[in-house]
């Protein structure tokens, strides 16, 4: 059933994390250098590219009921979208999925995507496919087109992969090895998207802190060293980085928060559990005393910076007194954001085929009462902003007239009433706090 025709319109659906986000970009890039249009929006595409996300459970039948979607949607309207399914799901059931969704037209992994277009033209003439290689060294960005119009914000993926295999993470298979992009590429990119608008750059990476490379005089240059260079280029305004691992934080990048003004004070660095024998388990290599004791390095050299963390809840084994241990790690934290999930066993690793897995029943009233725990925190946190004066970038309108939206240097959104445009940067006073958001008044 796929369709026999060039497509004329696309739209790239991407799930998951930043990296996907930075790959539905980039593949949309690719599109357009074809030929192909983005669809507007409400209207159907030729072409839809499901960029798919493995990292929890239900991700696989997600893509099927998708697939099912565009193919019912195709039926209603009288013609067939191609269909092309990218991303981790791609990468680790790409096989299966061609063999079992004649809908689709290709399918193309995160090392890959490169080759979408021929890709696309091969299934143009009924020729489908499928290319899950993952070149070691990294082909995929040296065939890219340049950058375009971009956002305000923008994403650049600096380092890929992760060689870091946590008992119940996919994405060292899905993603790879640990991959660095050479420091000049990385360089001519971001100067590319200030040129196109951007006036925030947030480097990704699976652990962007492990990234390493070369400047220009053949110098060994860490995280800190690329921000250090960034931070040189004139309408770049704001940097930040995600997601770091505990182990690969070097004194340089610490120092960097308390040096670079342009480096955001916000670090996201997941802990996942604030029990050492769940950590051990994990495979994490670090306690939880190692990890509040880099924090304070942290907070020594930046005093307000947020934190922001990710957090995994029933883990195989884990007792209700491990569980609390997490929740007195979150209440010494105090973390200003932070992301929580039930844990989900993952095919093809260790800690799926561990005994003792956790009921549903017990993961959903942890994550209920952790999510309370963490939900506290950040309201906390957005109070104790309050009366404080910064600058926001804007990065769209907010729902009322004449009213904008926009992020605070800790990451957190902030409205505000008054003459302002898209990437401009508004100095204001912090008024009023919720729980997710904060009310701005402008100063003159
Ligand atoms: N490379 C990043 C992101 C990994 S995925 C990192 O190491 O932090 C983002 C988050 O998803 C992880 O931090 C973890 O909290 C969660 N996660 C990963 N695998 C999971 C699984 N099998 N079940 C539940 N949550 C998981
Ligand atoms: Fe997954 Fe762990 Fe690697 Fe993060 S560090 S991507 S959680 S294996
Ligand atoms: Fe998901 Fe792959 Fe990112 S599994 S979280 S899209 S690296």
């Amino acid at each position: 059933m796929t369709q026999t025709a060039s497509p004329k319109t696309y739209r790239v659906k991407s799930f998951g994390c930043q990296m996907n986000v930075y790959d539905g970009e980039r593949m949309g890039e690719l599109l357009e250098a074809q030929g192909i249009a983005p669809a507007a929006e409400g209207e159907d595409a030729d072409l839809v590219v499901l960029n798919t996300c493995h990292i929890r459970e239900k991700a696989t039948e997600k893509v099927y009921s998708d697939i099912g979607r565009l193919v019912k949607a195709g039926r209603e309207a009288g013609r067939q979208p191609m269909i092309a399914v990218a991303g981790c799901v791609a990468q680790a059931e790409g096989e299966e999925i061609m063999a079992r969704s004649p809908a689709v037209g290709l399918v193309v992994g995160p090392q890959a995507y490169h080759r979408l277009p021929g890709m696309v033209e091969a299934a143009a003439r009924g020729e489908r496919s499928t290319d899950t290689d993952m070149p070691e060294n990294n082909a995929k960005f040296g065939a890219l087109p340049a950058r375009r119009k971009v956002n305000p914000t923008a994403f650049l993926t600096v380092q890929e992969g992760c060689d870091k295999f946590c008992t119940y993470c996919v994405v060292p298979y899905t993603r790879g090895a640990e991959i660095s992009r050479p420091f000049s590429d990385l360089m001519d990119e971001a100067a590319r998207l200030v040129d196109a608008g951007a006036r925030e750059i947030t480097l990704l990476g699976q652990n962007v802190n492990a990234w390493e490379g070369e400047n220009a005089s053949g110098h060994a240059q860490g995280l800190d060293g690329l921000i250090r260079e960034l931070a040189k280029l004139p309408d770049l305004q704001r940097i930040r980085y995600t997601t770091s691992h505990p182990n690969d934080m070097t004194e340089a990048l610490i120092a960097a928060h308390g040096e670079v003004d342009k480096l955001m004070p916000y670090l996201h660095l997941p802990v996942q559990s604030g029990s050492d024998r769940v950590l051990k388990a994990m495979n994490r290599s670090h306690t939880a005393d190692s990890y509040l004791a880099l924090l304070d390095r942290f907070r020594a050299v930046r005093p307000d910076i947020a934190l922001s963390g990710d957090f995994i809840v029933g883990f195989p084994g884990e007792t209700e007194a491990e569980f609390d241990e997490t929740l007195a790690l979150v209440d010494a934290v105090g973390y200003a954001a932070a992301f929580s999930f039930k844990y989900s066993p993952r095919p093809g690793t260790p800690a799926a085929s561990m005994d003792q897995q956790v009921t549903r029943e017990v993961m959903e009233e942890r994550l209920a009462r952790l999510q309370a725990a963490l939900n506290r925190d950040q309201f906390a946190f957005n109070r104790a902003s309050v009366g404080k004066t910064c600058d926001v970038l804007v990065e769209r309108r907010g729902k009322l007239p004449g009213q904008w939206l926009g992020k605070s240097p800790w990451l957190q959104s902030v409205f505000f009433e008054g003459d302002a445009a898209i990437g401009d940067m508004v100095r204001v006073q912090l008024a009023e706090a919720g729980p997710n958001s904060l009310r701005g008044t402008v100063l003159a």
